[in-house]
C-alpha cells in the first residue's frame, strides 16, 4: 500500500517535473517552439536563430587568449557550431578549424556568407558529410555531434564551448562531454558558457559549476572567467533574469 501511494507520488512529480521541461515559449515571431523537444532544423529553415549572433561574441574577444594559449597555430573544436562567426575569426588569425553541427543549412550558409568556397566529403562515420575550406583551414562536420569521435580529429588544443553543452538534453550531458574529452589535448582549455536559470526551463539549460566538475572529472572546480546576462536577443527565449557564466575548464 505504501509502495503504491510512493509510485503514485512519483509518477505526479514527474508528471510535474515533464510539464516544467515541456513548457513552451513564444518567439518574437509568434510562433511557439516547445524548446526541450527541440527541433534544430525546423528552427534553420524558418530562420529562427535568437541564439546567432552576427558580430564575434564579446566573451569570445575577451577570452580567446584562454582559448588559444597565444599559440601560433592553434587547433580549435567548435561543438554543435551553427555558422558561428568565431570560427572564421580565428581562421583568419591562422588557426585551424573544426565545427561539428549537424544541420545543413547552418554549415552552407557559414560557407556562402564568409564567401568562402568549400569541397564535400561523405563521413559514413557521422552519417553525414565533412564541409573544408583548405585554404583558410576551416573544416565542418555536417552530422551528429554524439558520433564524432577521435578517429576523425583529435589533439584539439582548445574548444569554444557556446550552445553546446547548454543546449543538449541533461540526460545527454555526459556522453557529450565524454566526447570532448577523447579529442581534447589532455589539460586543453575549454571556455564554455552555460546558464543560471530554474532547472526545467531551457535550453538553455541550467549548469551549476560542480556539475562541470563532475562531467569534466576536475580535481578542483572550473575557473569563472567572466560573466553576462541574457542579451536582448535572447529575451524572446523567455529567459528574463537569465545570467551566463564563463568558466575555463582544463579537463
Ligand atoms: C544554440 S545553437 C549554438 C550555435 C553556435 N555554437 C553559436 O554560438 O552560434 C546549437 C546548435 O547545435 C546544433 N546541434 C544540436 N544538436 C546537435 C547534434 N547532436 N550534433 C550536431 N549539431 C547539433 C543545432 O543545429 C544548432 O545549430
Amino acid at each position: 500500500m505504501f509502495y503504491n501511494l510512493t509510485c503514485v507520488n512519483e509518477v505526479s512529480r514527474i508528471e510535474n517535473l515533464e510539464k516544467l521541461i515541456l513548457k513552451t515559449c513564444i518567439l518574437k515571431t509568434g510562433k511557439s517552439i516547445n524548446w526541450y523537444k527541440m527541433d534544430w532544423k525546423d528552427c534553420w529553415e524558418k530562420g529562427n536563430m535568437p541564439w546567432h549572433i552576427e558580430a564575434v561574441h564579446p566573451k569570445f574577444l575577451l577570452h580567446v587568449d584562454k582559448i588559444t594559449e597565444k599559440k601560433n597555430n592553434a587547433k580549435i573544436l567548435f561543438p554543435l557550431c551553427g555558422k558561428a562567426v568565431e570560427m572564421f575569426y580565428l581562421a583568419k588569425k591562422g588557426h585551424t578549424i573544426v565545427g561539428v553541427e549537424y544541420i545543413e543549412i547552418a554549415v552552407k550558409q557559414f560557407f556562402d556568407e564568409n564567401k568562402l568556397s568549400y569541397e564535400t566529403k561523405p563521413v559514413p562515420e557521422i552519417d553525414g558529410d565533412v564541409y573544408e575550406n583548405e585554404a583558410n583551414n576551416i573544416k565542418i562536420y555536417c552530422g551528429d555531434y554524439f558520433k564524432f569521435s577521435q578517429t576523425l580529429e583529435t589533439n584539439f588544443d582548445g574548444v569554444w564551448d557556446r550552445g553546446g553543452l547548454e543546449a543538449v538534453p541533461i540526460d545527454q550531458r555526459g556522453k557529450y562531454t565524454d566526447v570532448m574529452k577523447s579529442v581534447m589535448k589532455r589539460g586543453a582549455p575549454c571556455v564554455t558558457e552555460v546558464p543560471d536559470r530554474p532547472v526545467g526551463e531551457g535550453p538553455p539549460f541550467n549548469l551549476t559549476a560542480d556539475e562541470i566538475t563532475r562531467l569534466y572529472d576536475l580535481k578542483t572546480p572550473p575557473e569563472k572567467v567572466d560573466y553576462d546576462p541574457a542579451s536582448e536577443s535572447l529575451k524572446s527565449m523567455n529567459v528574463d533574469g537569465m545570467i551566463y557564466y564563463y568558466y575555463k575548464i582544463n579537463s
